[in-house]
């Protein structure tokens, strides 16, 4: 698949602001490319997506190029749409660069709320499919932001193969996730070679987005996984409330906050000292989809849940006394002897004090999958973290292994993603990775 269809030299680096070919071949369909870039319409067709269109709302609008990619310290948006893609067979890596530019240009487009494709969603060639698929007409950019990550296996897959000749920009840190106590993985929402968390104040946004760029995808990646969110579980900034996960808890207090910028520093973002000029300035996500046995923990007292989690469940307060915000106090005995936070209350054991000053930036959301046959809630948390190591989300699920909250889990899904830097303007999603030496 090396070379770009057209028959034109393949620099490796792709134009700027423009779909290739292939992309909009999955954007109209065969046929219709050929129909598009044969006829008279096709160099509007072959422009900028979203250049020429009038209907978009950019208010509301999270700027996608900067330092840091956009959806890590944005305040945490209402609803989620994460996918996890798979590269087919026969996929270079002149062919992956192409598909990185192609989504580069999209996300620019989607992310300021217009349409794809100079036709859009119903202006274009009426014999060809429209080249946006039409259902976020009206809704603006409610705050989308498209974040990109990139999995181990692209840079070596589990038979040792370089399919992109990226090995030697392999992190020494980027190894797979270890086996934790009490994992019941499915492999079908399990892994994947790239994934794109793409966040908004409206659902419709952040499911077209995943869709068209799925389709842009169409002959060199196809969805291997996907999840919904419907309920942020997590503050990313002092100037959002806290909100509740399905256990009806606050969730997010103890956050790596995008004020804290030496926190940030410190915990989340890849340091300049880093060997791989690539990552600097990015992060790792790491995705768990954890499902939540509710009915069960729904029987459980409210004193229960409360020293299962180590915080009151109305103002989020830890046991050890005080308000929502006050630091815990794990020397603090309780009016029972005891002490005030249990050994395995879940905060405790979280806690940056029990894990060598391990912090982590946590950005999940709750989700329901429908209902099993006996009226259960297929409900959970799709635990979402950012760290500058793997390490730190290792060395904390480890230390949750004596968590009392282990009984109301299951981890069901799992992924780690490197998350390259941000992107300047006229280059796309991860072009260090390919273009700057190690
Ligand atoms: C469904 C599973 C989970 C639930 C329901 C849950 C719930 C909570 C709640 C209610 C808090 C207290 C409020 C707060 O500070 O945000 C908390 C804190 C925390 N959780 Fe979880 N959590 C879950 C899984 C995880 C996992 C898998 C990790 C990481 C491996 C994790 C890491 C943390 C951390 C680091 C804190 C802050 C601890 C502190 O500094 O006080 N949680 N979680």
């Amino acid at each position: 698949m090396s070379g770009t269809p057209s028959g034109e030299p393949d620099t490796g680096v792709p134009e700027p602001n423009r779909v290739s070919r292939r992309g909009l071949f999955g954007l109209l369909g065969s046929g219709a490319v050929g129909l598009a870039v044969g006829g008279a319409g096709g160099a509007a067709l072959a422009t900028a997506a979203g250049a020429g269109n009038p209907g978009g709302s950019s208010s509301g609008a999270v700027p996608f190029r900067g330092a840091h990619q956009a959806g890590i310290v944005t305040p945490a948006q209402d609803r989620l749409h994460f996918a996890s893609f798979q590269l087919l067979r026969g996929v270079d890596r002149a062919a992956l660069i192409e598909l990185l530019s192609d989504w580069t240009v999209a996300a620019e487009a989607l992310t300021r709320g217009a349409e794809l494709g100079a036709g859009g969603a119903a202006s274009g060639p009426p014999l060809a499919p429209p080249s946006d698929t039409g259902e976020a007409l009206g809704l603006g950019a409610a705050k989308l932001t498209l974040t990109f990550g990139f999995g181990r296996s692209l840079f070596e897959t589990k038979d040792g193969e370089d399919r992109f000749g990226l090995a030697e920009r392999l992190p020494a840190e980027f190894t797979e996730l270890p086996a934790f106590a009490f994992d019941l993985l499915d492999s079908a929402t399990t892994g994947g070679d790239l994934c794109i968390q793409a966040c908004a104040d409206d659902p419709q946004v952040a499911v077209h987005a995943i869709r068209n760029l799925s389709r842009i995808a169409m002959g060199r990646a196809r969805i291997a996984w996907s999840q919904l969110g419907f309920g942020r579980t997590s503050s990313t900034s002092q100037s959002q409330d806290t909100p509740r996960n399905l256990f009806g808890f606050k969730d997010g207090t103890a956050n790596v906050m995008a004020e804290d910028r030496e926190g940030l520093a410190e915990h989340i973002w890849v340091p300049e000292s880093h060997p791989q000029e690539w990552l600097r300035g990015g992060s790792y996500l790491v995705a768990r989809k954890i499902a939540m046995t509710i009915e069960t923990w729904d029987r459980a007292s409210l004193s229960e849940q409360e020293r299962i989690v180590g915080r009151t469940k109305g103002e989020g307060g830890p046991l050890s006394g005080g308000a929502e915000f006050d630091a815990p106090n794990f020397e603090a005995v309780s009016t029972a002897g005891g002490p005030a936070i249990a050994t395995d209350a879940h905060v405790r054991l979280a806690h940056p004090e029990q894990n060598g000053g391990a912090r982590m930036l946590r950005r999940g959301y709750n989700y329901v999958d429908g209902s099993n046959p006996l009226g259960q809630l297929g409900a959970g948390l799709f635990f979402i973290s950012f760290q500058k190591d793997p390490a730190t989300f290792v060395r904390v699920q480890q230390s949750l292994k004596a968590d009392s909250m282990n009984e109301y889990l299951r981890h069901v899904g799992s992924g780690l993603w490197a998350i390259p830097r941000g992107i300047s303007p006229g280059e796309y999603v991860g072009q260090a990775l390919f273009t700057k030496s190690a």
